[in-house]
């Protein structure tokens, strides 16, 4: 179910889009449900049904809209559980921290129940806006809707998880007899209990985590839930020896890898597929998007890594910005106020201050010196490329006015402005030349002295 509209998000975003540490919730839910082995998912739309459909469908799940929002009931119905065989599973969208593991075992207990519906609850502190479990003795008699609860219903603290085993037939039965005559004029799904219960039919209540039951209807339990995966990923890598200075500032999304004996320092960010390997240290204040680290590389403070690939023992920033398509090779020194785009950096290569490579391909053993830039972006708004060959010593203060190549082995004199290739070898200076004038100041201030003077 991910048709509502979110209206507690306050946010024009569909709510099941909203991140979990990175990642729309409904992916994590679609996801548990791949996982654990259901054979086909129909996702039911209504709210930013375009967006939801964008994401959803190239992951073979089949939308179904529901026309209106009238509640769950309704949403399940859209769903056309008629042309369903066997056993369904419903869950909602904006539970996001089911796991595929949980839905196997609560499936497997409701299996052998020979139950006709299964509800899964958990118990939890504050049970805040969730639909309570209502039993009589030990039976589950209702769940009822915080709406429609009475003071001593609300301080039950089995709440509805939202998750629902069934057998296609109590649907098609059951629920057209569900009714709206509830403070929000909504089709409740969680009346299907009762009507069970009335027809005779067996329910039974399964016990699930707290995390089952974590629904996200406001922006703070989306914070929570966005905490609470990073903080079981950091736990993960901690017991797989990775070490941190302090885990509780460290965030790291799922998909991202860090291997053992690396080291995290404070206030870190790592997104998406992003790949750190042994040894390599992440200083503070560095945010690393899609980018694959070596072994024994040093990030250092500041920095900044957007889809770029570092070679082992190489050490960039601090305050270094890669830019996407950016490859450094083994051994290198990327230093300070450094930028680099779509630019690949051979082994050893340095360029150790203040310096821009865009659209460049730079040899190994290269020496950048300071203050170096390719001008690769010409007056007609296209960019063009600057090659530098092997062992190339580039001296501080250079313009590279792209296209040009530059042949192995040479030296290029500092403040040049290079604009023709230069060869294998070669130095190549572009620059003004010096002149100088023996004893000039001394003249010149003569030369003004004698106006005051006059
Ligand atoms: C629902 C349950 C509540 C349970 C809680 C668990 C009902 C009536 N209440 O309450 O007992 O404790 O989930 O998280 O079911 N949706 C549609 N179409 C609709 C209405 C909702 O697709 O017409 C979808 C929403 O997008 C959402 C899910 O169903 O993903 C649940 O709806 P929501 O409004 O969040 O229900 P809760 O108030 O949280
Ligand atoms: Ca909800």
């Amino acid at each position: 179910m991910c048709a509502g509209q979110g209206t507690r998000m306050k946010s024009s975003l569909p709510k099941v889009l909203h991140p979990v540490a990175g990642t729309p919730m409904i992916l994590n839910v679609i996801g548990a449900l791949k996982n654990s082995g259901v054979q086909e998912i129909r996702a039911i739309v209504g709210h930013g049904e375009a967006l939801v459909r964008r994401v959803l469908e190239p992951l073979g799940v089949t939308c179904l809209k529901q026309q209106q929002q009238l509640g769950t009931a309704d949403a399940v119905k859209a769903a056309d559980p008629s042309t369903i065989e066997g056993d369904i599973i419903i869950v909602s969208g904006d539970t996001p921290l089911i796991t595929a593991e949980q839905i196997k075992s609560l499936y497997e207990e409701f299996r052998l129940s020979k139950a006709g519906l299964g509800v899964v609850y958990a118990t939890v502190e504050n049970p805040g806006s969730l639909g309570r479990v209502v039993r009589h003795y030990e039976q589950l008699k209702a769940i009822v809707e915080v709406t429609e609860a009475s003071q001593e219903t609300l301080k039950i603290k089995d709440v509805n998880a939202g998750m629902y085993f069934c057998q296609s037939s109590i649907l098609q039965e059951f629920l057209p007899k569900i009714k709206n005559n509830n403070n929000k004029k909504e089709f409740y799904l969680t009346d299907l209990v009762e009507i069970c219960q009335a027809h005779d039919e067996k329910v039974v209540a399964l016990e699930g985590s707290k995390n089952v039951a974590f629904g996200v209807n406001t922006q703070k339990e989306l914070a929570a839930a966005t905490k609470f995966v990073f903080q079981k990923k950091v736990e993960n890598l901690l017991d797989n020896g990775v070490i941190f200075i302090d885990p509780n500032t460290v965030y790291i999304e799922l998909e991202a890898e860090v291997a053992a004996g690396a080291v995290i320092y404070p206030n870190v960010f790592i997104r998406g597929n992003s790949k750190i390997g042994n040894f390599s240290v992440i200083e503070s204040n560095v945010f690393i998007n899609n980018s694959q680290i070596g072994q024994g590389v040093q990030v250092r403070a500041g920095s900044y890594l957007e889809q770029v690939t570092i070679g082992n023992n190489s050490s960039v920033g601090p305050y270094a910005r890669l830019r996407p398509e950016t490859v450094i090779g083994e051994n290198c020194l990327i230093g300070n106020f450094v930028e680099v785009k779509k630019t690949k950096i051979g082994n050893r290569s340095k360029a150790a201050h203040l310096t821009y490579l865009g659209d460049a391909e730079i040899g190994e053993d290269v020496n950048v010196g300071c203050g170096t830039i390719t001008c690769n972006y010409a007056a007609d708004k296209k960019k063009y490329k600057t090659t530098i060959g092997d062992r190339v010593f580039v001296g501080s203060d250079t313009q590279f006015v792209a296209p040009v190549n530059i042949g192995a082995d040479s030296i290029i004199g500092s403040g040049s402005t290079i604009t023709k290739d230069v060869p294998a070898g070669a130095l190549a200076v572009a620059r003004g030349k010096q002149f100088v004038k023996e004893n000039y100041a001394a003249q010149l201030k003569k030369s003004m002295d004698a106006k005051k003077e006059n």
